[in-house]
């Protein structure tokens, strides 16, 4: 059986805190999709001028080259061997990145990077991004979408990034993320959206603790070994 557990959901839902934290109680890996194509979207504009074209991205990909690394048990993106996870949340990359995710070459590239990952680590992977349910890996006997109100999601994002949450900056951010939203579930290839047999989880009201409690028992009764 695939030993991959798929969390889907739009921007700051939770994934990776949620995906992270499952992995460590399951003693599995986890990968964070988005940190890829984030990794990918930094070497793209600090090396290349626009317009980018799918083959240079790729190209520029693997002379670097971009890759993920397992550093302990979490799979990191690394790009010309330095480790790049906090450069990837800079406010320039946020911007580019849903435009570098939907070109389908670019989607390709991460999905094979994605399947080696998992092809590597028998032990299992918790996998989170926006199509791993849907498109990476269809046949993931565990499934989970991952919602969480516009606002809420824009306090956690706000807090996670050390600002106090005023109202005008609560508004200017539930509309950046609602944009990028819109952006991913709209594009043509793999848009975000559960999969027919995900397990919906809002976790506007629920605690960190409880969403994770939630997919471990859900882990438990689909992987009994
Ligand atoms: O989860 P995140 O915000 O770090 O993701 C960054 C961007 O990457 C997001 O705007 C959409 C894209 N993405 C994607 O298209 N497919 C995935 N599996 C993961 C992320």
């Amino acid at each position: 059986m695939l030993r991959v557990i798929a969390i889907d959901g739009p921007a700051a839902s939770g994934k990776s805190s949620t995906g992270a934290r499952v992995a460590r109680e399951l003693a599995w890996a986890h990968l964070d999709s988005g940190a890829l194509y984030r990794a990918l979207t930094l070497a793209t504009i600090d090396q290349l001028t626009a317009p980018w074209s799918a083959q240079r991205i790729l190209a520029l990909a693997e002379e670097l080259p971009v890759r993920l690394v397992l550093v302990g048990e979490t799979f990191q993106p690394e790009v010309a061997g330095v480790q790049v996870e906090v450069a990837i949340r800079s406010e320039r990359v946020t911007q580019q990145v849903s435009a570098v995710a939907a070109i389908p070459e670019v989607r390709r590239w991460v999905n094979a990077r994605q399947r080696d990952a998992v092809a590597a680590h028998a032990a299992g992977v918790v996998v989170d991004g926006r199509d791993i349910g849907t498109v990476v890996f269809p046949d993931a006997p565990l499934k989970i979408f991952l919602t969480a109100s516009a606002q809420e999601r824009a306090k956690r994002r706000l807090t996670q990034r050390g600002h106090r949450v005023d109202d005008a900056r609560l508004a200017r951010e539930s509309q950046a993320l609602a944009a990028r939203d819109e952006a991913d579930a709209t594009r043509p290839v793999a848009p975000l959206k559960p999969a027919d047999d995900a397990v919906a989880l809002d976790s506007t009201t629920l605690s960190l603790e409880e969403q994770v409690r939630q997919v471990v028992a859900l882990a438990r009764e689909r992987f009994p070994d």
